[in-house]
């Protein structure tokens, strides 16, 4: 979703604040900008689409000034064109936003006789701030009064015309982070990604906080106030630094080929028994897992696991309709929310609502500065290092490891799962990343495949139990990143109305290892294939031996035999593999498809 970026050194900034907007790039936006301040001028360049118009524009004509900001802007309110980007210009203020500014048609009622520029809801804070200062008003009143106007979400970044050398942050609903640079130069943005070539250390804002950055001196006071905190400088994690796709040619097939990497330093940071995470399993008589997109297809996943091996009764809720559908929390409900972002708007405000009801929240997040990451009551972290592509891919298998060892905690605490069956389990669990391994082996006959039905309009994904939120997952895949439509049933389903979509032109991928349920999936198998439908199936040995001879229709790709218990995760990678494979072969923007963004932190 939007970046914000801002640096304030005492060398020319345009080129570096570019080159930190161009790792936000992966957050997923529309249109871009920069301004600067320099000698009590601001100087302004914007652009719909992609940064590198913006940087052509500046190559042209750079941008002066040791004090500047920049911003990616994933549309809201206002098309994504020139005029709605930010940053926005006032008389005595530029500034970039991200977030929802809630009450943005009050403000344009209140400053009717002022021409607005933009249609956006972040220029009435210009208004604003230009109408303080016109007042006469000092930066730190403008501030405080600003954070008692505005509603909604913001965090900010904000140049004064009459404040040189100085760059405002502020936050309230978004994230942002101080980083403090070489040579005394400091930092401020959305992500700590902006800036990690640049700085070993950062501090991350608290919510009301807002920050005067002046020389080399990073002020913060709290609560929307003038009073003055110190907040701790942490260091910047190794696997922030780490942004190359090499050698691969975009950021998700990278990080599809680390998920054995993944699952093998998660498996380490899981058994290690100074882990402070703990929860009272058997005293939880429910848990609702609420989250948005593919972690909820994790989520699930993880209800099929702690119903089965735990005997929790679990509810999986969208975060996005969870507090609006006045759901019942009984005595003993526990919630658990899994995100990769730790900063999904929808999936935080139903943490927030959970938390008001006096509900125990635990969190599993990818990002472990993220806002969700803090105010869970119970913190796993999926160890899976930044995920640049908007498609997730690695946060996900990782998602899955640590539910499934929630699973086996809340099974062992509950007594549900004897010695010998536990034994087992842990025994198959270790043996994941090579299984991973081997589905990756896959990849080249995918390739082939994918390049077979590229031209699709159309596809179904078809499985059963803890398959069914995996054909969900893969479908999701492919419509994100290849726009093509698509699809995911328990196959059961099928019958009750998509099979009227059977024709010769549509795939239909089956997940379906040569389980109990393995017969029933054959029948639905049969029932596409006698209406001429083409299947692709995937399935271990035994089940291919059962298909072998069943007709040119099918398209057969094998995986490793595996415990029915985790064929979720090895399964999902030749979902991952074909609509990746799909979408490089139609050429699509594969790491940052249209209109979707990595982190969606508005509502
Ligand atoms: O960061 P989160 O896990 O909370 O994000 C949730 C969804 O926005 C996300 O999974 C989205 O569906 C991905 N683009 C899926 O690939």
């Amino acid at each position: 979703m939007c970046g914000i970026v801002g640096i304030n050194g005492t060398t020319e900034v345009c080129f570096d604040i570019l080159g930190a907007l161009k790792r936000l790039e992966y957050r997923g936006y529309d249109s871009a900008g920069m301004a600067t301040l320099s000698k009590g001028a601001f100087f302004r360049k914007r652009v719909p689409g992609k940064l590198i118009q913006l940087e052509e524009k500046i190559r042209a004509c750079p941008l002066p000034g040791t004090v500047g900001i920049g911003h990616t802007r994933w549309a809201t309110h206002g098309a994504p064109t020139e005029k709605n980007a930010h940053p926005l210009e006032g008389k005595h203020v530029v500034l970039a936003h991200n977030g929802i500014i809630e009450n943005h048609e009050a403000l344009r009622a209140q400053f009717s006789m002022d021409p607005f520029d933009s249609e956006t809801d972040s220029e009435g804070i210009v208004h604003l701030l230009d109408a303080y200062r016109e007042r006469g008003m000092p930066l730190s009143e403008a501030m405080s009064q600003l954070f008692q106007v505005l509603q909604g979400s913001y965090a900010l970044a904000i140049l004064f015309r009459d404040e040189p050398d100085t760059l405002i942050g502020a936050r309230s609903g978004s994230p942002l982070v101080v980083g403090y640079g070489r040579e005394g130069r400091l930092f401020l943005a959305s992500d700590v990604v902006a800036f990690s070539d640049f700085c070993d250390e950062v501090t991350y804002l608290e919510e009301g906080d807002w920050v005067e950055l002046k020389g080399a001196q990073a002020t913060i006071h709290p609560d929307g106030g003038s009073g003055v905190v110190v907040r701790p400088r942490v260091p910047i994690g190794e696997t922030m630094k780490v942004l190359t796709k090499e050698p691969y040619r975009h950021f998700m097939r990278k990080e599809i080929q680390e998920q054995p990497a993944v699952l093998r330093h998660l498996l380490t940071t899981l058994s290690d028994p100074l882990k402070k995470n703990t929860v009272a399993w058997a005293s939880l008589s429910n848990l609702c897992i609420v989250a948005c997109g593919t972690s909820f297809y994790a989520g699930c996943v993880a209800k099929y696991w702690f119903e089965k091996v735990a005997r929790l009764s679990v509810r999986v809720e969208i975060a996005s309709e969870f507090r609006y559908n006045h759901p019942a929390l009984p005595l003993g409900t526990g919630a658990l929310f899994v995100s990769q972002s730790g900063e999904t708007a929808d999936t935080l405000a139903a943490l927030r609502f959970a938390k008001q009801q006096g509900i125990f929240c635990i969190g599993i997040v990818n990002v472990p500065e993220s806002s969700l990451a803090r105010e869970a009551d119970v913190l796993w972290q999926t160890h899976s290092g930044v995920e640049v592509g908007v498609a997730s891919t690695k946060a996900f298998t990782a998602q899955l490891a640590v539910l499934w060892h929630l699973v086996e905690e809340a099974a062992e605490q509950r007594k549900a799962l004897s010695s010998e069956e536990k034994k087992t389990l842990d025994r198959a669990f270790q043996t994941l990343p090579e299984q991973v391994e081997e589905a990756l082996l896959l990849d080249a006959s995918l390739q082939k495949l994918a390049a077979r039905f590229g031209h699709t309009t159309s596809a179904l994904y078809l499985g059963r139990g803890a398959l069914h939120p995996i054909a969900m997952e893969g479908a999701l895949k492919l419509k994100e990143i290849s726009y093509i439509h698509a699809e995911g049933y328990a196959a059961g389903e099928l019958k009750h109305g998509p099979i009227a979509l059977v024709e010769d032109a549509l795939p239909i991928v089956v997940l379906s290892p040569y389980d109990a349920l393995f017969p029933k999936t054959l029948s639905n198998i049969q029932e596409v294939l006698a209406r001429r439908g083409q299947v692709i199936l995937f399935t271990d040995p035994e089940g291919a031996e059962a298909v072998h001879s069943l007709s040119h229709r099918l398209h057969l790709y094998t995986l490793p035999q595996v415990s029915p218990i985790f064929a979720p995760i090895v399964y999902t990678i030749p979902m991952q593999l074909f609509a990746y494979h799909v979408a490089a072969s139609r050429g699509t923007d594969v790491d940052q498809p249209r209109n979707l963004a990595k982190s969606v932190t508005v509502e």
